[in-house]
């Protein structure tokens, strides 16, 4: 099949929905490949690069739109570009489809296909189409360097002949993709980073980065991610104000806050409000992620920077992808082409569209002369669903110490038991076998013993290094083997050398995984 890539029209849009080595990918799946004569040029591709990875140079819209079968776009098509689409045809691009009934309309009665890069569900199979994914992910990341821009001081904190300069703080708000990422960034430059989010599954995520989680005096219990497609459920009104209060306390201390809480579907939530920024320093920033959904601050102006009274600079830019339009275009290609993958099965450039497939149907709003969206849940999701996870009850204390209390009676009965019973079977076993033989036995089981309890009492994810750490100490069997293996039996020699190899295979083999582990947690 033919797919090519449409010149973006609107204002300041630098991005491109193929790039030139995304062309090669899907040249690899069998396709032709085609650009309108400039569309990478804001995203610095110039038309020579296509043509010399192979692409076909359209002189402009309507010649692109006539020789292709799948159109490319990055922003939604405009109705002049539906319009001159044909029956049969495919359009992938952002598609936004519940606030866009008139183009769905359009596009079914001309019987386009249209593919919603904006609707691939969040599943782990899709993430590498997941093109929101990726462009908030480089939001959160110029959301820093524009703060940093607009922020007179360091982020990070040094002590220099002249004096102590304290880091930046830096306090994000929804700890999402683009919220993530703010925090790698912030991190990254020094800064002393906290940060919130209603989901309490992303506080070892947090604090893994290095940042620090805002925790509230608030029991609620929080709402399960999972069980809404890795998005937030709305919290209550008691559980809002609390984190009102709790950002009040905050706002004084915070050099930059970006905000970027998000329910999908819904108006952002007003989380820093007129009085947290009055509350805030001069030349404090607030960067506010959230504004095209009207903001997470009460004073953002989409689009805009402006400087509040007290000298508080907010920004709610909406265009943060587009201002690194190289990046994102090499994602967003990198995801447009990974969805191509998917529609190609067979990589022999035929597309298959297969509306049982999860992803594909999830992303696919019109087809086949007809809306399809909204798509049903994802089966992976409604599979989820039924399975609801039983809620541990809260206990009291007194409940909470008779449960110890009876846990603990339980283990002990248990191991005075496996005492017992280990004891008598020693006992049995001496009976019959020789006194060199008992005296070999007892160690073996009480170094089985050692070594069970010493494992059993570490962390899950210290096993690895543990065990190959041990693993090679316990290679001391080496010398035992070599002991032996002057022996006159050849069948002696074997074992020795067996043993020997085994032994050398360990030795070196721990210390090796030993090494990537441990290099795994070095800064560099
Ligand atoms: P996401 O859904 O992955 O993250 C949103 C996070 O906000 C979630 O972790 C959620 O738990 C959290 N959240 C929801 N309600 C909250 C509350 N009341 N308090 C604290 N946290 C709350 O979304 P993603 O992909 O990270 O996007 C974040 C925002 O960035 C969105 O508003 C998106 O539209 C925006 N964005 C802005 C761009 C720009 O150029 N300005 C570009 C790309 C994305």
């Amino acid at each position: 099949m033919k797919i090519g890539a449409l010149r973006e029209t609107q204002e300041g849009e630098a991005r491109v929905a193929v790039t030139p080595s995304s062309a090669a990918h899907l040249q690899k799946l069998g396709h032709e490949v085609y650009v309108e004569a400039g569309a990478g040029k804001a995203a610095g591709f110039s038309d020579e690069d296509y043509r010399r990875a192979g692409v076909t140079v359209e002189a402009s819209a309507a010649d692109l739109i006539g020789a292709v079968d799948v159109v490319a776009k990055v922003r939604p098509p405009s109705e002049g570009e539906i319009g001159q689409m044909r029956e049969g045809q495919t359009v992938i691009s952002f598609f936004y489809p519940a606030q866009s009934a008139a183009l769905l309309e359009q596009a079914k009665d001309q019987g386009v296909t249209a593919i919603a890069m904006d609707m691939v569900p969040r599943i782990s199979r899709a993430q590498k189409m997941d093109a929101l994914s990726s462009m908030a992910n480089i939001a959160g990341y110029r959301a820093v360097i524009e703060a940093a821009n607009n922020f007179g001081r360091f982020f990070t904190g040094q002590v220099t002949a002249a004096g102590k300069v304290p880091p930046a703080k830096v306090l994000v708000v929804g700890a999402g993709v683009a919220g993530l990422a703010s925090i790698g960034a912030a991190v990254s430059l020094g800064a002393q980073v906290y940060a919130f989010d209603v989901r309490p599954e992303v506080a070892e995520q947090i604090e893994s980065m290095g940042a620090e989680f805002v925790y509230l005096d608030f029991s609620e219990a929080q709402t399960d991610g999972a069980a809404t497609g890795g998005y937030a459920a709305p919290s209550s009104p008691e559980f809002r104000e609390a984190q009102l209060a709790r950002f009040r306390e905050l706002a004084p201390q915070m050099d930059i806050v970006i905000t970027t809480a998000l329910i999908p579907g819904r108006d952002a939530p007003k989380l820093w409000t007129a009085d947290m920024v009055a509350a805030m320093k001069t030349g404090s920033v607030i960067v506010d992620l959230a504004a095209e959904r009207g903001g997470n601050c009460d004073l953002t102006v989409p689009d805009e920077r402006i400087v509040t009274e007290n000298g508080v600079v907010i920004i709610g830019y909406t265009d943060f992808p587009s201002r690194m339009g190289a990046q994102s275009s090499e994602l967003y290609g990198n995801n447009i082409r990974h969805f191509m993958a998917d529609l190609t099965p067979k990589k022999d450039g035929v597309i298959a569209h297969n509306m049982e497939d999860d992803v594909i149907r999830g992303a696919t709003v019109t087809h086949d002369h007809a809306i399809t969206y909204p798509p049903p849940p994802p089966k992976i999701a409604a599979i989820a669903a039924q399975k609801p996870k039983e809620k541990k009850k809260e206990l009291t204390p007194e409940e909470r110490r008779a449960a110890e209390a009876a846990a603990f009676k339980a283990e002990t009965r248990s191991q005075l038991m496996l005492l017992g019973g280990g004891g008598l079977l020693l006992l049995l076993i001496g009976l019959v076998a020789p006194a060199s033989f008992m005296s070999h036995f007892i160690v073996f089981v009480l170094a089985c013993f050692v070594g069970f309890r010493v494992i059993w009492n570490v962390a899950h994810s210290l096993h690895t290094p543990l065990m190959a750490i041990t693993n090679a100490i316990s290679s001391i069997i080496i010398l035992g083997a070599l002991m032996q293996i002057g022996s006159g039996s050849w069948l002696v020699l074997i074992l020795a050398a067996l043993s020997v190899l085994m032994a050398g295979v360990n030795i070196f083999g721990g210390f090796m995984v030993t090494r990537r582990m441990l290099a795994m947690f070095q800064k560099s």
